[in-house]
């Protein structure tokens, strides 16, 4: 069921996660199945209804810097000092879109995990969100709320539409203004490496932490030579209707009867279509990533045999939206060899 997000709602829902039940919540990325992190039987109740791998591990929510170095072990550290210095530089990121993977302390359960001694920690930029931590105390383990493998929820419908009845409780915070999932900065080792990217990009925490950052980067160098080797990318965030990316249309591509086009500005459609849907009508990254998983689950809906989308330049925001449009594309260059 939906629910809007009074002070009377948001009690409810603290209630339901301290008592081991399911909280669908808006954040500022996408909606998060949510269920008490240190409460085992609550966490393995996420993997059965995202129909996810137990091997995934899940993204833990809290509410300050404070919470949040309290899931940290930082005697398991390789280098305590250091980890807590870069926490604490980290700090001007939260909330936001940012989570860090850092040594799990023993009060998460290990299902959060996936049996790992490492754990995801982010505190949400939303005040739904921020709201429904603090009533209820706890870490909230929450992946984004759709079915394994498929587009994560920007809506509140749209977990709904994808969950239904086995979530009885979603609250709405409207639509989520960055849109795509956060950044995941590993802190493990002594070089920082991002594993996903998103809207807090390798130069911003640079900055913060005055070091060199491992960039994601399957797009640097020639964008083709990745794009032909699709056994390397996981397939994710997929539409049933197979996905194709403008770079990989040519004059000589064959197409089905019925194309739909998701284009990043006022362009002309690089093929006839039956459908076109501009999500920015200038190129701006920031509005492209806030529409992307909306339109692609619309045209997803409307009986379309091939959804063709336009590209970025894989650079900043760039990046992240770059990669979650290669894996949505990824099954479909994988069944075409
Ligand atoms: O924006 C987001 O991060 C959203 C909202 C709800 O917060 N959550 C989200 O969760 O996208 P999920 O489960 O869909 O993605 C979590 C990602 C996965 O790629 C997972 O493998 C990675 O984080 N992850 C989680 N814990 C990890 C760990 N200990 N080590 C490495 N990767 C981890
Ligand atoms: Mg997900």
């Amino acid at each position: 069921m939906i629910i809007q997000p009074s002070e009377k709602a948001i009690t409810e829902a603290a209630a339901r996660l301290r008592a081991g039940e399911l909280v669908a919540f808006p954040t500022e990325t996408v909606y998060g199945l949510g269920a008490d992190a240190t409460n085992e039987s609550a966490a393995r109740k996420i993997f059965e209804i995202k129909g996810r791998p137990a091997t995934n591990p899940l993204i833990v929510h809290v509410d300050s810097i404070e919470r949040l170095l309290r899931y940290v072990d930082l005697s398991r550290s390789k280098n305590p000092k250091l980890l807590e210095q870069r926490l604490v530089a980290l700090r001007p990121a939260w909330p936001g879109p940012l989570s860090v993977i850092v040594p799990k302390s023993s009060a998460i359960t290990s299902a959060v995990s996936a049996g790992g001694d490492t754990v995801a920690l982010r505190i949400p930029n939303h005040p739904v969100a921020l709201q429904l931590l603090r009533a209820c105390g706890l870490p909230i383990a929450a992946p984004s709320a759709n079915p394994s493998m498929y587009v994560s929820p920007t809506t509140a419908q749209h977990v709904l539409d994808g969950l239904g009845s086995s979530v009885a409780y979603i609250l709405d915070g409207g639509p989520c203004q960055v849109g795509i999932e956060s950044t995941v900065l590993s802190l493990i080792d002594e070089t920082p490496r991002i594993l996903r990217p998103g809207a807090v990009t390798a130069s911003d925490l640079q900055k913060l932490l005055g070091c060199s950052v491992e960039e994601w980067a399957p797009l640097t160098g020639d964008e083709r030579e990745t794009l032909l080797s699709p056994g390397l990318l996981e397939k994710h965030y997929s539409p049933r209707t197979p996905v194709v990316l403008r770079t990989n249309i040519t004059p000589l591509t064959k197409l089905p009867p019925k194309v739909g086009c998701i284009l990043f500005a006022d362009h002309a459609a690089p093929c006839a279509a039956v459908t076109i849907k501009i999500i920015s009508d200038t190129g701006d990254l920031a509005e492209i990533a806030a529409q992307l998983f909306a339109a692609l689950r619309e045209l997803d809906h409307a009986g379309l045999d091939l959804i063709v989308i336009d590209t970025c330049e894989p650079i900043g925001l760039g990046a992240a939206i770059m990669d979650r449009l290669i894996r949505a594309s990824a099954s479909t260059r994988s069944t075409e060899k």
